[in-house]
């Protein structure tokens, strides 16, 4: 998974956002007590990692990521890895693959390689669509499901980046539910890159991200930073809103959520990463709850438990058999896109 160098990468460019300890130190027991690594020219490092290199970082990403690296990345990849080598003082692509297996997995060094090698690009509002039916649709039927005073809606942005995803959740909710103090709304954002998660916490996005943010919610939930092309949510939508570090290929410890978005993460795993990942997201998903995926996530043949409501919208079975509201499973998608009233 490569990043697209225009886009958007936390902490600017895919830099990591700590420093890296030595290879030859032998104990590093705190952040403070990292010495910063010396600098390297990278006229010292070759331009790209070998046949063989590929092979055993592709292996190595694959095995802590689920993502495929394919030989055409080469290039791309090794731009990525400079970056690590030159910030850890290691000469060669060898020595820092040897450096980085040895860590221990907690090791400040892995974040900073995964960060580097993943693709974070994001915006608030994306895909638009998707957008329409969270306010219209989603928010209504969630308003009419609840019992009793206590009013709860869960959400999950797995594979968040930085955060913009959830923000744009808390946004649509703070537009949409008039009684917004009778609810507990949890957005938990979850992604493998710690940049990322740090990023996201600080709730701030530049121009660019906040481009397709509708500009009376731009001027009632975000404020702009003094003397900076930097915007910030405000505490509406931050109380809403959580982030963690967290590996798809992991089990997450949380209770089910009403709505899951899996978006634009998918499209660089393989079938067997897919499954593991699916398998570990949707047991997380309340009978009658939503999964939105991104539209070329290749997810369709494994969803097959799933009512299948839109491309990109997949219902779990209500265990009570209740029908589902958000959209009807007959309806084109150009049926579904009048029934929102969107413009063409
Ligand atoms: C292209 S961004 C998508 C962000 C957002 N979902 C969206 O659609 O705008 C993909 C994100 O997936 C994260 N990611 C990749 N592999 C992951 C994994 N195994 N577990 C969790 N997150 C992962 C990356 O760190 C990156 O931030």
């Amino acid at each position: 998974m490569m990043p697209d160098p225009a886009h958007k990468q936390p902490g600017g460019g895919n830099r990591p956002v700590r420093p890296a300890a030595l290879p030859s130190e032998k104990k590093v027991t705190t952040w403070d007590q990292m010495i910063p690594p010396p600098p390297i020219t990278s006229s010292l490092i070759l331009p790209q990692v070998t046949d063989a290199e590929l092979q055993r970082y592709a292996d190595l990403v694959y095995r802590k990521t689920g993502i495929r690296i394919s030989p055409q990345k080469k290039t791309l990849l090794s731009n990525r890895l400079r970056r690590r080598l030159r910030e850890t003082g290691i000469a060669s692509y060898s020595e820092y693959y040897d450096y980085l297996t040895r860590l221990p997995p907690r090791h400040p060094e892995w974040d900073a390689f995964l960060q580097e090698i993943t693709t974070h690009e994001t915006y608030l509002f994306r895909d638009e669509l998707q957008w329409q039916w969270f306010r219209k649709k989603f928010l209504a039927e969630m308003a009419s499901r609840q019992r009793g005073p206590a009013k709860t809606l869960r959400i999950w942005s797995a594979a968040c980046s930085t955060g913009d995803e959830a923000f744009t959740a808390a946004c649509c909710i703070a537009a949409e539910l008039p009684d917004l103090a009778k609810w507990r709304i949890t957005i938990l954002g979850t992604d493998i890159g710690v940049g990322a998660v740090e990023q996201a916490r600080t709730a701030t996005f530049g121009e660019r991200a906040m481009r397709l943010v509708p500009d009376d919610l731009k001027r009632r939930f975000f404020e702009k930073l003094p003397n900076a092309e930097v915007w910030r949510a405000k505490p509406i939508l931050t109380k809403m809103t959580t982030f963690r570090q967290h590996n798809l290929m992991e089990p997450l410890p949380e209770r089910p959520f009403d709505l899951i978005f899996l978006k634009n993460v998918l499209i660089y795993f393989d079938m067997g990463s897919k499954k593991v990942v699916l398998n570990n997201v949707l047991k997380l998903l309340q009978p009658g709850g939503y999964l939105v995926v991104g539209a070329a996530e290749g997810v369709g043949d494994l969803l097959s438990g799933m009512t299948r409501l839109q491309p990109w919208l997949y219902q779990k079975p209500q265990e009570s058999g209740t029908r589902a509201v958000a959209a009807d499973v007959s309806q084109s998608r150009q049926t579904f896109r009048a029934s929102l009233d969107l413009k063409r």
